[in-house]
């Protein structure tokens, strides 16, 4: 558990600000007069359960423990948490005095490479000596401004003047060493680690030099490009070249873009282009994803044409899968620890760059060129569909075959069960095979890998339908959070177990959404009656939107039509009760046949059921948003941390979030008392406080 975490879940909120507002406890909040602005009816509120407060007056200020401690004590966001911490008995202080030793020696590293920075960059824009550097970066079009922007600089041609320098400046031989700054000398001794070449020093995402890359001037120098070594402050595997430049673009456009190399980056940056990052010569590691994870929605790799580039692809694949592979991480709440269902799933694109090309060549000849490049990226596994089986033909029956056994393994590592059996139809299509033949290899594959008995089928008395999973004709969205109470498998395995191997083909789950469509599909006419009920509670009518299941949003559509008599002629077959493909039969049997397997009821009671199954419904997707944002506000806060004190202590994503988790609760309240009062409030809009 982080440390902030640690405190938000051991304070008591109530107690905190009961000690400097007088608090009255109404029903299971308390309220005050606001502590942040003149008022005479008290509209401050105090949420016990959350661990927040809101002023639901002219204020419209809240958060949490940390926000109200800031506002009261006038405290930047890390003086809050020390004093918190101190209140709850968090240590916050390097444990052990190695640990404190070795945080002061990260410091003076960091130190040191700063120096080095300095001093090099001094020299590219002045010494006589620095003249083939400048000329060289110059011809390739970086002007002085983006050595400036960029920190760039030159590293004589001398094998001590570096070390020297900084000696003179009071660094240490082990310092400069332990920094990457010089190397040993087989005898005995130090000597100066970059020598004649441009240096482009790579900051951490706070902005602090930790390394350098480093070109050589000239074709025939080996090797091109000299990396830093790993060091203390320098971790190869989780840098990015430019993510602290990058980060507040790549934030607002929620997109991030990664190339290979270092000028690709700088030359993007310079026109414009400011979400590119680089991996620095090594493949984008897991840790690097959950980096860029905390900024974007989305990631696009640019790509080489040629077959590194595929294999890189290949290799971002697999960092995908173990970073979702935390896909449920236990994040602390108020309550205690609690068991939250991540939506760290990444929409990972691939974008492949003319051949023979890198992007500073891109950008340089057709900047609209790039971006009509990166728009168009594909999702990497329609990429990788397209380019494992670029070289085959397939209507050759033994081609099909090696595509199924290059490409199965490749979605055998979806961890989502919906998106993984809506890519083994994808791939069913593009081989003109049957599902079910690759549904078997998958599952050897999947036995092959994991040596864990097989999930538990859900074996409720209404699920003794075919058992054959519903495939899916399209790929299911991966940003959305799925309201459903998680997908059939999610709900009949064991968390752990839920991406370590491949359900086999399950019934369709029963949840709200599946039960909403059974009663749906055995009588289409009852939409009416239920859109009736639920617009007298001044709720939206059922759509296809309340389902997030693809599938299922189809069979919804159908039965809209059935209901009102006769689909449209342009209505896919997806969407006639009449003509649905297999897939879509199948789940439509199914549901029906549990809905009418029940008990039967009068109709009145059956809308009633329905009309409480679709609040639940509506319910479950706002307490999912909720414990994502309640994740998210985590992450927020820890970034909001790491810009330090000088920057406003409240980010602007922390109150964004803050606010959609307060219109989310506002709902959510709503949709709690239609369904305590059985609708009774009719049409009657709760309008918060005040
Ligand atoms: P490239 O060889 O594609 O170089 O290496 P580049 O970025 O296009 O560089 P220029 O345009 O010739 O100056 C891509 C990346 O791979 C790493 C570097 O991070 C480089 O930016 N690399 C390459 C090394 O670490 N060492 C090398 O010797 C070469
Ligand atoms: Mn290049």
């Amino acid at each position: 558990m982080n440390p902030v975490d640690e405190v938000r879940a051991r304070i008591d909120i109530v107690e905190l600000i009961g000690e400097r507002v007088p608090l009255k406890k109404a029903g299971r909040t308390f309220k005050a007069c606001c502590p942040f602005h003149q008022e005479r009816t008290p509209s401050f509120v105090v949420f016990p359960e959350s661990g927040s407060w809101r002023c639901f007056g002219a204020c419209g200020t809240g958060g949490d423990a940390f926000d109200f401690i800031m506002r009261t004590e006038n405290l930047p966001f890390r003086d809050a948490l020390e004093f918190l911490a101190r209140r709850v008995g968090v240590d916050l202080s390097p444990a052990t005095p190695e640990a404190k030793a070795q945080v002061e020696r990260s410091k003076r590293l960091r130190d040191a490479v700063l120096a080095a920075a300095e001093h090099w960059h001094g020299l590219l824009l002045r010494a006589p000596e620095a003249e083939a550097a400048r000329v060289y970066l110059s011809g390739r079009g970086f002007g002085t401004d983006i050595a400036k922007s960029f920190r760039l600089g030159f590293a004589p041609d001398s094998w001590d003047a570096t070390g020297n320098h900084l000696r003179a400046m009071g660094f240490h031989d082990d310092d400069l060493l332990a920094a990457g700054l010089l190397r040993e000398r087989d005898g005995g001794g130090h000597y100066d680690y970059f020598r004649n070449r441009v240096v482009i020093p790579i900051h951490n995402v706070r902005g602090e030099p930790v390394g350098f890359g480093a070109r050589a001037l000239d074709a025939d120098s080996q090797p091109k490009y000299l990396n830093s070594p790993q060091t203390p402050i320098f971790d190869k595997g989780r840098t990015l070249f430019a993510l602290d430049r990058a980060r507040q673009t790549i934030r607002d456009s929620e997109e991030a873009v990664v190339v290979e190399g270092y000028t690709d980056v700088i030359r993007a940056h310079a026109a414009g282009f400011t979400n590119v990052v680089a991996s620095l010569g090594t493949a984008l590691t897991e840790h690097h994803v959950a980096l860029l994870k905390r900024f974007a929605k989305r990631i696009v790799l640019a790509l080489d044409a040629d077959a590194a580039g595929q294999a890189a692809t290949v290799r971002g694949l697999d960092v995908i899968r173990e970073a979702a592979a935390g896909d449920v991480v236990p994040v602390p709440t108020a309550r205690g620890a609690v068991r939250f269902a991540s939506t760290l799933e990444v929409d990972l694109r691939v974008a492949v760059l003319p051949a023979g090309k890198d992007p500073d060549d891109v950008i340089r000849d057709d900047p609209e060129g790039w971006r009509s490049l990166i728009a168009g990226a594909a999702p990497v596994l329609g990429y990788l569909l397209d380019a494992l089986t670029a070289d085959l033909d397939l209507n050759d029956p033994s081609a099909k075959q090696t595509a199924a056994e290059r490409l199965i393994p490749v979605i055998a590592d979806i961890p989502d069960p919906i998106v993984r059996s809506a890519w083994m139809a994808r791939l069913a299509d593009k081989l003109r095979v049957d599902e079910r033949a690759l549904a078997a290899r998958m599952g050897q594959v999947a036995r092959a890998r994991t040596t864990r008995p097989a999930p538990r089928r859900f074996d409720g008395p209404a699920a003794t339908g075919d058992g054959a999973a519903p495939a899916i004709p399209v790929v299911a969205d991966s940003g959305g959070i799925d309201a459903q109470g998680r997908h059939a498998p999610h709900d009949q395995t064991d968390p752990g177990q839920a991406t370590a191997t491949v359900p086999p083909p399950a019934a369709p789950p029963d949840n709200h959404a599946t039960r909403i469509l059974g009663f749906l599909l055995a009588a289409p006419s009852r939409l009416a009656a239920l859109n009736e009920a639920l617009r007298a509670v001044d709720e939206a009518v059922l759509g296809s939107e309340d389902f997030l299941d693809p599938l299922q949003g189809d069979l919804f559509e159908a039965v809209r039509y059935a209901a009102h008599g006769t689909p449209p002629p342009d209505a896919p077959a997806e969407q006639r009760l009449d003509a649905l493909p297999e897939a879509h039969a199948r789940l439509a049997d199914t549901l029906r046949r549990r809905a009418v397997s029940g008990p039967s009821a009068a109709e009145p009671t059956v809308v009633q059921s329905l009309w409480r199954l679709v609040l639940r419904l509506r319910e479950g997707a706002i307490v999912q948003e909720l414990e994502a944002l309640r994740f998210e506000q985590t992450e927020a806060r820890l970034e909001a941390d790491a810009d330090g004190p000088e920057v406003a202590p409240t980010s602007v994503r922390v109150r964004e979030l803050d606010q959609r988790v307060y219109q989310l609760t506002a709902i959510k309240r709503r949709l709690s008392r239609l369904l305590v009062s059985d609708g009774a409030v009719m049409g009657k809009r709760d309008r918060g406080f005040g």
